[in-house]
């Protein structure tokens, strides 16, 4: 990829590595040069830049690339823009030429948390057929016996979000046949979560016995536009934090907002499924969001990127509660 050193672009990006002055991640740095000279991985061509022990500067880069949901040990992402030569025929395959790895740098590098304004309407890296197909092509995914309806994406997002957040309640609206509370709840369970998992639908005949046979399972029967009355103010109350909302009705996402929002704690988190894919969806989930205090709810983008830009069933609408 000798082009990629030959475009030396202009790049600004965020400080990824606290410099003698101790500006830190919080700042934005200027870089200029050839992407090699500014990428994530701890302790390497920065070092130069700012005369700091190699030693030290992976310390501290890390805690602070860890701040951004970035783990340059992990990230295979990162490794390959590293080691362009190494992966010079994955470049070539993935057809990732200049503007493209400066785009994904960018997006890379960017704030983890903003505002579902400034994502700027919904942009996906996924293609939408491949999401479509990504719920299974020949057949449907499926979980104890029952079609999961979720992407191969969303599942993993899940299975990370709740290693990360280690919700004590997770409150499902939408229950279908009861796979995905069955796999929420298994999963918590795998990981040694002790979730309880309420989960909502108006169909009620359509759940499976094993959500009822699940003690970590609620299941109440009813219509969300009635949400304040199947979930009242006393038993959410009840529901230790955090809390994981799944919003997978997609009906009347003002009035769950409304009712279950002022009752979220702070770290608690929001996610509005398909809404944001559907004709006009993201002007619902605007309206909604916009009617809450600026920055309450900011969309979290390690998990909506996580496999890339919006390569989910939740486009832009993972939200994290902040105070
Ligand atoms: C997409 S499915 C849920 C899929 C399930 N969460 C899963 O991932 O396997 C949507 C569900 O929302 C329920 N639903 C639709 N409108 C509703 C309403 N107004 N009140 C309660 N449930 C509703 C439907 O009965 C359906 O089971």
């Amino acid at each position: 990829m000798g082009g990629l050193e030959a475009a030396r672009p202009l790049m600004v990006a965020r400080c990824l590595f606290p410099d003698e002055a101790g500006r830190s991640i919080d700042q934005v740095l200027p870089v200029r040069g050839a992407i090699s000279e500014w990428h994530t991985d701890p302790g390497m061509p920065m070092l130069g830049r700012f005369k700091r022990s190699r030693r030290a500067l992976a310390t501290e880069s890390r805690e602070a690339i860890s701040k951004m949901g970035i783990d340059g040990r992990t990230c295979y992402f990162a490794g390959i823009v590293r080691q362009k030569n190494l992966f010079k025929s994955m470049y070539q395959w993935a057809g990732l030429r200049p503007g493209k790895v400066e785009h994904l740098l960018r997006e890379f590098l960017s704030e983890r948390y903003v505002t579902y304004v400034s994502r700027g309407g919904m942009r996906s890296d996924m293609q939408p057929l491949a999401l479509i197909l990504s719920q299974g092509y020949k057949r449907g995914l499926e979980w104890r016996g029952l079609p999961l309806g979720k992407t191969c994406y969303d599942i993993c997002i899940y299975q990370q979000m709740i290693q990360d957040l280690q919700p004590r309640s997770v409150i499902e609206l939408g229950t279908g046949l009861g796979a995905s509370a069955l796999f929420l709840a298994d999963t918590c369970r795998s990981i040694g979560v002790p979730a309880k998992v309420v989960t909502l639908d108006r169909n009620a005949d359509a759940v499976s016995e094993q959500v009822f046979d699940d003690e970590s399972i609620e299941f109440i029967a009813g219509d969300v536009k009635d949400i304040s009355e199947l979930l009242t103010v006393e038993k959410l109350t009840g529901l230790p934090h955090p809390w994981l909302i799944i919003e997978d009705c997609h009906v009347h996402l003002q009035g769950i907002i409304d009712h279950l929002f002022p009752l979220m704690a702070a770290d608690d988190y929001l996610v509005i499924e398909d809404i944001g894919h559907q004709p006009g969806g993201g002007r619902i989930i605007r309206k909604a969001i916009e009617s809450l205090p600026a920055k309450s709810l900011m969309v979290d983008t390690f998990y909506t990127d996580l496999f890339g830009r919006n390569a989910t069933c939740s486009p832009d609408s993972i939200f994290r509660k902040f105070a």
